[in-house]
């Protein structure tokens, strides 16, 4: 399955959330870093042996074979292990790298789709122009990351709203959308407005949970301080959400927004 995280305004967490929730996932995973202002996985990351993570191997060097088709087996090339264990298809360093991909977008996202593996894009910010928009489309679900405040929930209710057409949000048969909220795990009235504005603006999209703020729990995530993370809140919550983004993806949950 392929799962499309993104934002719409500021940055609460996408990146992390994609990080934690492919440290734990079930099966196999891999991380597409396509976040159009330029990737941080590869920055934020070392190789298990500590050496650098390679720019030129992942998203770009894909993109460029996926014009020609992609095999199962020769996607490897453009995968690389970060410490921790992850698969990482590295991000672009320069934005304008992402443009240029261009007309191949369909391409990369059908390689993705058939990589043999789940795999998590972090998409970035979702503003109107993403060149990702082939990803979105193509995905099995599109998850928001947000925080709790009103601005933020006022900016994902429009990118939601603007998203609604060329997504066809709620229609039958189209893709599923998600939103994960980063807060306390004991911030319930967090999720009941987010679910509240959903439904008054009419979006059929569902909450899918908590992930916890944990910055000490983040910061160890790099796997490079040696600090076992499994039983801090971060982790803990993060497994009920991949519960959830699992089930939106699978065409197992409905959206319990909007109805
Ligand atoms: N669950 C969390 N708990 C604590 N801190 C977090 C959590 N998620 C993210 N952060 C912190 O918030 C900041 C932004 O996180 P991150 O880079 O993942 O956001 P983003 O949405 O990907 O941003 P951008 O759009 O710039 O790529 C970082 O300092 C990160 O450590
Ligand atoms: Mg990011």
């Amino acid at each position: 399955m392929l799962i499309a995280f993104g934002s719409a305004k500021g940055a609460p967490g996408v990146t992390t959330t994609v990080n934690v929730l492919g440290d734990i996932w079930p099966g196999d995973v891999l991380v597409a870093d396509l976040d159009p202002a330029g990737g941080d996985f590869a920055l934020r990351h070392r190789a298990p042996a500590g050496a650098p993570i390679d720019p030129e191997r992942g998203v770009l060097s894909l993109a460029a074979a996926a014009r020609r088709g992609v095999t199962q087996s020769e996607l490897a090339a453009h995968v690389q292990t970060i410490d921790g264990g992850l698969d990482v298809m590295a991000g672009v360093t320069r934005p304008e790298q992402m443009t240029g991909i261009g007309s191949a977008w369909p391409a990369l996202a059908h390689s993705l789709r058939s990589a043999g593996a789940d795999v998590l894009a972090d998409c970035g910010r979702l503003t109107p122009g993403t060149p990702v928009m082939p990803v979105l489309s193509a995905a099995d679900a599109v998850v928001f990351v947000v925080r709790p405040s009103v601005e933020a929930y006022a900016h994902l209710r429009e990118r939601l709203q603007w998203l609604s057409e060329p997504l066809q949000i709620g229609r039958s048969g189209s893709v599923p959308v998600g939103v994960i909220l980063v807060t306390s795990p004991s911030d319930s009235t967090a999720e009941r407005d987010l679910d509240r504005l959903l439904q008054y603006a009419r979006l059929q999209v569902s909450v899918l949970g908590r992930l916890a703020y944990d910055p000490k729990a983040v910061a160890a995530l790099s796997g490079r301080s040696g600090r076992r993370i499994d039983r801090t809140l971060l982790i803990r919550s993060a497994r009920q959400v991949v519960t959830s983004v699992r089930g939106i993806a699978s065409g197992r949950t409905t959206a319990t927004a909007g109805n």
